[in-house]
């Protein structure tokens, strides 16, 4: 692989140990894809921030990089937390997670990451510009930022995205590159989506049909909003590893189907339609329970908005969530304040619904939901039913839009 001076004076040691560790962490990436060369990164998104995704192993890494005086080079933000940080006692988690946590969020803050701790961090400051090179893990937000943004990263994991914050470099493959950025089948939609979970069901099937390649998607409104882009990716990753899409006249890379196909013709074999049946047909997919057996309702997966908390205190109002149940919105601590501010907050929490911050089920200890008493599961993220099912081992029920189910879980 090619490296500049400065990259080089890194691999020597020139920089001290820990930048010459990370450098060969990243050349050893890097040759596994054939990169020719690295790429300076403008921002890092760490999805290692918790004791329980790094494990013990993963902590004692990001503990001897802190102690070694490890700093990062660039703006550094950390996904989920295990457990809910202001709420933790009320909620049933243990001190020892609390404790576990907090060690490893010092030992990031002390190399200078922004503890966030949410999977969209672009809506909260930290927003690539299109074209920047950035090396951020959440897959979530991995599709946000290539599809919609127009920035450039390769989902990356725990350590790869430390050793980019450290050294402000990624190896040149994958999404950094042109020609691996350009749309290589074609979905049609020919359904009325109407509101985000109707987004997410489209986003659930692309990705079943996309897999690996990069998907063009047609027949979506050209007024479709942040939150529905935000909606419609994050599925992907439930069934693929593509990590980027296409809207023509939408997506910052497809002003036109040319722009998005690097000027290739999609055969007919790979051309999908979208339709009612098929809409039909996922939702049913998604869902091992029906929504009477679940006591957990969870919504705000990725983690809400402002205008997505609009959205669910607008169908929420005046109604009492029922007495068998509990119900969640995930957002970011920073949204619920002001959510507070303008009085969003009380109405949603009126309403029994808590509003929980920086916090994922993918997170959290495997034996969580079940040993707080949670038997089944209603959501509308397909993304959330994943990480339920397969960490928490607890049944779903896949709800679509809060206005379908709000009478199953509140009365009014
Ligand atoms: Fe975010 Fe967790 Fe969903 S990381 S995208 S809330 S599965």
């Amino acid at each position: 692989m090619k490296l500049n001076r400065e990259e080089q004076e890194m691999l020597g040691g020139k920089h001290g140990d820990v930048k010459q560790k990370m450098m060969e962490l990243l050349i050893a990436i890097g040759e596994c894809y054939d990169a020719e060369h690295m790429v300076p990164i403008g921002s890092a998104h760490l999805v290692s921030g918790t004791p329980i995704n790094a494990g013990r192993g993963g902590t004692k890494f990001i503990k001897e990089l802190a102690e070694g005086g490890a700093k990062f080079v660039v703006p550094t933000t950390t996904n989920p937390a295990s457990l809910e940080l202001w709420r933790w006692k009320e909620m049933g988690y243990d001190e020892e997670l609390y404790k576990r946590q907090e060690e490893v969020s010092d030992h990031l803050s002390r190399m200078g990451a922004i503890l966030c701790n949410t999977c969209t961090p672009y809506l909260i400051g930290h927003t690539p510009r299109m074209r920047e090179h950035v090396a951020w893990g959440e897959s979530s937000a991995v599709l946000f930022l290539n599809a919609v943004l127009g920035a450039r990263t390769n989902r990356e994991g725990g350590p790869s995205a430390i050793a980019s914050a450290i050294t402000g470099r990624t190896p040149a493959y994958g999404y950094h590159l042109d020609e691996n950025r350009y749309g290589q089948l074609k979905i049609i939609n020919r359904v009325n989506l109407k509101g985000d979970s109707d987004y997410s069901t489209l986003g659930y099937f692309v990705g079943k049909i996309a897999v690996d390649r990069v998907p063009i998607i047609t027949g979506i409104p050209s007024s479709i909003s942040q939150d529905r882009l935000k909606c419609l990716g994050t599925p992907f990753a439930v069934t693929g590893s593509v990590s980027n899409y296409h809207i023509v006249g939408v997506t910052p890379e497809a002003r036109t189907e040319e722009e998005a196909t690097g000027n290739r013709k999609i055969s007919s074999s790979d051309i999908f339609e979208f339709g009612p049946k098929e809409f039909k047909e996922t939702e049913e997919s998604l869902s091992a329970i029906g929504p009477e057996d679940a006591n957990l309702v969870v919504l705000g997966c990725p983690h809400a908005s402002i205008t997505q908390l609009k959205e669910y205190a607008k169908v929420l109002s005046g109604r009492k969530v029922k007495n068998n149940l509990e119900m969640w919105i995930q957002t970011m601590h920073s949204t619920k304040t002001y959510a507070e501010d303008i009085g969003l907050a009380d109405i949603i929490e009126s309403t029994g619904t808590k509003l929980v911050c920086n916090i994922c089920a993918g997170a959290m200890p495997r034996d969580f939901f079940k040993k707080s008493g949670y038997t089944g599961v209603l959501t509308d993220s397909p993304k959330y039913i994943y990480y339920i099912t397969t960490i928490q081992d607890t049944p779903c029920c896949y709800g679509g839009r809060l206005d379908k189910f709000v009478d199953v879980v509140t009365n009014k």
